[in-house]
């Protein structure tokens, strides 16, 4: 039996396609660090647990395609506090930030148009993009530039008559640049020019470091009608499991046309949208605390990465994530030996190679993507165990003759 050419085509998530290495190094009792996925130790909200656990429902029923309105009129307030207004009929609740995602692609692109995408970027956008046959032409940005966004030139010499949006996302994953008001206004009119939209993933936009400032790309009214912000609850509010994210945007046309794709996989989760209703009441205390841990992690991996001979680290300003370039061939190899080679008092890493998270062939290979999602206990382990591995790792490739890493 064959398997559809489309479905061979895609990548398997370089974020979860070594968890098998990880469970087999587990299995041997090794205790593996996981830096690979932006999966939080922080405490979810107590009011959204406690709405769970008073759900009383005698049913788990269906509800409404585009969410319900309380988690929707939810929103509209949060919205406020970033200088956001937003109507209620101008969200669609998904499942997830990733049916956001494949939902706009499906929505605003036809087989073979173009979205224009600074790269890295989250590698998942690749298989979102491949299941609506969109190809996605990158705009590199570069550790050295600190993986700024490249300049608006390069923008527009990528657009062609194919183009249908450029998405962006903001805190980024995974070089943690926080887009500027004057960058996000830069490529409105841009955008504006071509008559193509502008997608901005705001998923992060709690978590901004070092004084950097958030701007949200809905308080360009000016804009409205051609901009699209993808959001969810998964990392705001350590609630990765309850899959609520949404689509938001005040042109009601996209909103009316993935309202197809909604309504045909019927609705989003029933009590997880009760739960995000009662985490939108958390206190604003909790993001303020949860946010400072997510600074301190980040400034202890950070320097702990730097110190390590031949490692380039840019330092992230947002988001919890962050790219290291490390001195080795092949960052996927490395990986491979991290978790069935080696360990370090019982401890090993795994994070998720950088090359896919580029479409440009050969770039990111020796890079990492690394997320500060763990207390620092485990941070400092893990500091530990990258520097003793990457000097065995070298060792073994020096040793070997002709050897060139390891074959999965
Ligand atoms: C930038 C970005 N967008 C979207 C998502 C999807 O998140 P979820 O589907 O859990 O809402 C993620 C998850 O890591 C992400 O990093």
């Amino acid at each position: 039996m064959q398997m559809s050419k489309r479905i061979s085509s895609f990548q398997a998530s370089p974020i979860r396609r070594l968890v098998p290495y990880a469970r087999a190094a587990e299995k041997k009792g090794i205790h593996v660090i996981h830096l690979n996925i932006g999966q939080p130790d922080i405490r979810t909200p107590e009011e959204a647990i406690k709405a769970v656990h008073g759900y009383n429902e005698p049913y788990i029923a269906y509800g409404l395609s585009e969410g319900e309105p309380e988690l929707r009129e939810g929103l509209c307030e949060y919205y406020k506090k970033y200088n956001a207004t937003v109507a209620p009929d101008e969200i669609m609740i998904t499942t997830g930030g990733s049916e956001a995602l494949q939902f706009v692609f499906m929505t605003l692109c036809d087989p073979y148009d173009e979205v224009i995408i600074p790269e890295p970027f989250y590698t998942n956008v690749s298989t979102f993009a491949a299941t609506a046959m969109v190809n996605l032409v990158p705009v590199t940005s570069r550790i050295d530039d600190a993986f700024v966004l490249p300049s608006i030139e390069e923008f527009e010499a990528r657009i062609s008559k194919k183009t249908m949006a450029i998405l962006l996302c903001s805190p980024n994953n995974p070089t943690g640049h926080v887009y500027t008001r004057q960058e996000l206004s830069d490529l409105l009119q841009l955008c504006k020019k071509y008559d193509i939209f502008l997608i901005v993933d705001e998923v992060y936009r709690e978590f901004c470091y070092d004084g950097a400032k958030f701007t949200s790309v809905l308080t360009f009214e000016e804009y409205a009608d051609r901009i699209i912000c993808i959001d969810s609850f998964s990392k705001r509010f350590s609630m990765c499991g309850a899959r609520i994210g949404a689509i938001v945007s005040h042109n009601k046309e996209v909103l009316a046309s993935a309202m197809k794709l909604a309504q045909a996989r019927l609705c989003p989760p029933a009590i997880e949208q009760v739960a995000a209703v009662a985490a939108l009441k958390a206190p604003e205390e909790y993001i303020e605390a949860v946010r400072e841990e997510y600074e301190r992690r980040r400034n202890m991996l950070v320097s702990g990465i730097q110190e390590i001979p031949g490692c380039k680290v840019s330092r992230p300003k947002g988001a919890f994530y962050f790219v290291v370039d490390f001195p080795i061939d092949d960052a996927e190899k490395f990986s491979v030996f991290m978790l069935r080679d080696f360990s370090w008092e019982g401890n090993t890493v795994m994070f998720a190679p950088a090359e896919d998270f580029y479409v440009t062939k050969h770039l990111g290979k020796t890079q990492a993507r690394i997320a500060y999602v763990l207390n620092e206990d485990e941070l400092r382990k893990a500091v530990k165990c990258l520097e003793e591995g990457l000097k065995a790792y070298r060792r073994k490739c020096c040793n070997q003759q002709g050897f060139s890493g390891y074959n999965q």
